[in-house]
C-alpha cells in the first residue's frame, strides 16, 4: 500500500516569506525523496485559475464579501477534488500558499461574513473532503515589518485591492489571523520576525517529525 503523502498549508499577511519557506520546504522534501506539488489558492487547477482572475480584478467597488467567500470556497472544492486528494493518495505531499484562514481573516475577520456560514463551508469541504492540512503554519510578522518589506510599492500591482490599503487594515489582517489561528487548534503561529533561515528550521523541525512519524523511526 502507498503510504499518503501529506498536505502543509503555508498562511500570513503580504511579505510574511510564505512563499519562499515554501520553496524551501519543497527542496527539503525533495532531498529526502519525497514527491511534492506547490500550490497556491485561490488557484491550482483550470476554474480555480479563472476564478482568481474574477476575484482579483480591479473593480470600482469590491465584490460583496459572501459572493467572495463562495468563490473562494469554489476554488477550493476544485483544489482539494483536482489537486490536494489525488496528491496525497498517490504518495505525493501538496505544499499550499494559503487555504481557508484566508477566507476566515479576509472575509470573515476583514468583511464580516459570519463564523456559522464560513464554519458551514469549511465543514462541507474542508472535512467532509477529507482535506485538513495535516500542518497548517501561520507565519506571524508586524503590520510595520510588512510594509518594511514591501521594498518598492510600485511593485504592488496585479489588481491586489487588498494590499493597496494602509498600514491600518495590515494590522487588522494580522490580528485576524492570530485570532482565527486562536480559534482553530490545528494552527502553528511560527514568528516571522526572525530570520529566514530560523523560520525554515522551526518549519522543517515540524516536517522532520511527519516524515519519522510515517518511517515509524
Ligand atoms: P495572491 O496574489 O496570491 O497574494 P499573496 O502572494 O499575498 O498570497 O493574492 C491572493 C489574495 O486573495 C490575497 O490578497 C488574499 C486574498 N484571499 C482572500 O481574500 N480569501 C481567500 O480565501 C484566499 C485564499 C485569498
Amino acid at each position: 500500500m502507498v503510504e499518503k503523502g501529506k498536505f502543509i498549508v503555508l498562511e500570513g499577511i503580504d511579505n510574511c516569506g510564505k512563499t519562499s519557506q515554501i520553496d524551501l520546504l519543497r527542496d527539503f522534501l525533495n532531498e529526502k525523496g519525497i514527491q511534492t506539488v506547490v500550490s497556491r489558492e485561490p488557484g491550482g487547477t483550470e476554474i480555480g485559475e479563472e476564478i482568481r482572475s474574477l476575484l482579483l480584478k480591479d473593480r470600482k467597488e469590491l465584490i460583496f464579501p459572501l459572493t467572495q467567500a463562495l468563490l473562494f470556497y469554489a476554488s477550493r472544492a476544485a483544489f482539494n477534488s483536482q489537486v490536494v486528494l489525488p496528491n496525497i493518495n498517490k504518495g505525493v505531499w501538496v505544499l499550499s500558499d494559503r487555504y481557508y484562514l484566508s477566507t476566515e481573516v479576509y472575509q470573515g475577520f476583514v468583511q464580516g461574513v459570519t463564523r456559522e456560514i464560513l464554519d458551514d463551508l469549511h465543514s462541507r469541504i474542508v472535512v467532509e473532503m477529507n482535506c485538513e492540512p495535516d500542518l497548517y503554519a501561520l507565519i506571524d510578522i508586524t503590520a510595520q515589518e510588512s510594509f518594511r518589506r514591501d521594498g518598492n510599492l510600485d511593485n504592488l500591482g496585479q489588481s491586489l485591492v487588498y494590499e493597496k490599503q494602509g498600514l491600518l487594515f495590515r494590522e487588522k489582517l494580522r490580528a485576524g489571523y492570530l485570532d482565527c489561528a486562536r480559534s482553530r487548534k490545528n494552527v502553528t503561529v511560527i514568528d516571522g520576525m526572525q530570520d529566514k533561515s530560523k523560520v525554515n528550521q522551526e518549519l522543517t523541525a515540524l516536517i522532520g517529525g511527519m516524515i519519522r512519524q510515517i518511517k515509524n523511526i
